[in-house]
């Protein structure tokens, strides 16, 4: 839907000319469960949105349309609201943080649509809390620093959503750049825009078309056990605050005195940040192949030491690695589902589309949904 149209749908709705904002899904590339470790990530904004027309009222009330879930819902700002275990929380979220930092809201007529795969890994969290942001914000005139902002729904996700998760979504999603991947280092959130050189290579995203739904208590509880491993390493190294400052070969030496599954999530996240690290590295002399393998090896860490992939995003892996064009094939996102990410070479897309769809449907008898995404830009108005 182009901007004209979206605006034509809002007046169906409710009075007032609105600007209209949106914000982007991501597809992490790798770096997996190091953002809430101080460490490194490295995602791409997908061209899947979350679109928001706006409009501020004087009731200090927030009127809600979801055209995804053909729902309207009031939120009154001066009722405290609190979580209700749906997709307006993270309106009401951004709102609540919003508030908190001072910005007094007026009220607002919201009309929301998203093309962004619910449930599937792609952050179609984060794209709701950011294209809302901007345009709770305009409501009053107002902007903050992408930066301000990516925090601020991450805190709105963490304090008011329920969901510990790191930056990296909102961070993405808000400074994500056409044909860039964005290296993040998530302590100092300092970043760099890659060049994806996508002339030959393409990043392949499949969706397993499941969600386990102990994704978020166990979410919370991988992130206890990172800080239960920190808090024991620093018996050996007083001055380490979070994963991130332990190197393998730190690692290596104090292993054994971690408990069991403790030790495994320290050596999946620590190994990630080294892998990330190498990426990179790959990636700046062209060595697709490396970081393909890069991919793999990542995969297989989430899935034995982090545990935190599924038999679906298992076999979507190994059906694409059997597959010739494919360099490398991992899980993407927190998992226990969604969407698996796949370095594929462009000449033999098609191909790999095809074979994966039905070999995925017939082991499973789901049927996937593929998508071949440019890296896109992150969120903005549309004028
Ligand atoms: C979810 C969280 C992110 C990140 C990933 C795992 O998407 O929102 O902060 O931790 O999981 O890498």
């Amino acid at each position: 839907m182009d901007r004209k149209q979206f605006v034509k749908k809002f007046e169906q709705h409710f009075a007032g000319k609105p600007r209209v904002f949106r914000a982007p899904g991501r597809v992490n590339l790798i770096g997996e469960h190091t953002d809430y470790n101080d460490g490194f990530v490295f995602p791409m904004a997908i061209s899947f949105y979350t679109t928001i027309a706006v409009f501020p009222t004087r009731d200090r009330k927030l009127y809600i349309r979801s055209e995804n879930m053909n729902e309207l819902i009031a939120i009154d700002l001066d009722a405290n609201a609190t979580r209700r275990n749906h997709w307006s929380d993270y309106v009401a979220g951004m709102a609540n943080v919003l508030e908190a930092e001072g910005f007094r809201l007026p009220g607002a007529s919201m009309l929301i649509d998203s093309d962004v795969p619910v449930g599937s890994g792609l952050s179609s969290s984060a794209a709701l809390e950011m294209s809302a942001g901007l345009a709770l914000l305009s409501t009053i005139g107002s902007e903050l620093a992408l930066e301000k902002l990516a925090l601020l729904g991450q805190k709105a996700e963490n304090q008011f959503v329920g969901m510990n998760c790191g930056i990296m979504d909102q961070f993405i999603s808000t400074h994500g750049k056409e044909n860039h991947a964005l290296f993040l280092d998530c302590r100092t959130l300092d970043y760099e825009l890659v060049p994806l050189q996508a002339d030959d290579i393409r990043f392949v995203i499949c969706n397993t078309m499941v969600k386990h739904e102990l994704g978020s208590s166990e979410y919370n509880k991988r992130r206890a056990e990172c800080e239960q491993g920190v808090t024991l390493m620093r018996a050996d190294y007083p001055d380490i605050k979070a994963l991130r400052d332990v190197s393998l070969v730190q690692f290596k030496k104090v292993q054994h005195k971690l408990p069991d599954i403790v030790r495994k999530r320290c050596r999946h996240v620590i190994s990630e940040n080294e892998r990330t690290l190498q990426s990179m590295t790959a990636l700046n002399s062209n060595d697709l192949e490396k970081f393909g393998q890069l991919m793999n090896s990542s995969h297989d860490s989430l899935r034995d030491d982090y545990q935190v992939s599924c038999k679906e995003l298992d076999l979507m892996v190994e059906l694409a690695r059997a597959h010739d064009g494919c360099l490398g094939a991992r899980m993407t996102g927190g998992g226990f589902g969604g969407c698996t990410v796949n370095l594929v070479l462009a000449n033999s897309v098609d191909h790999f589309v095809e074979n994966l769809s039905k070999s995925y449907e017939k082991e499973t008898t789901l049927k996937p949904d593929i998508y071949i995404s440019v890296p896109s830009e992150g969120a903005h108005e549309l004028i």
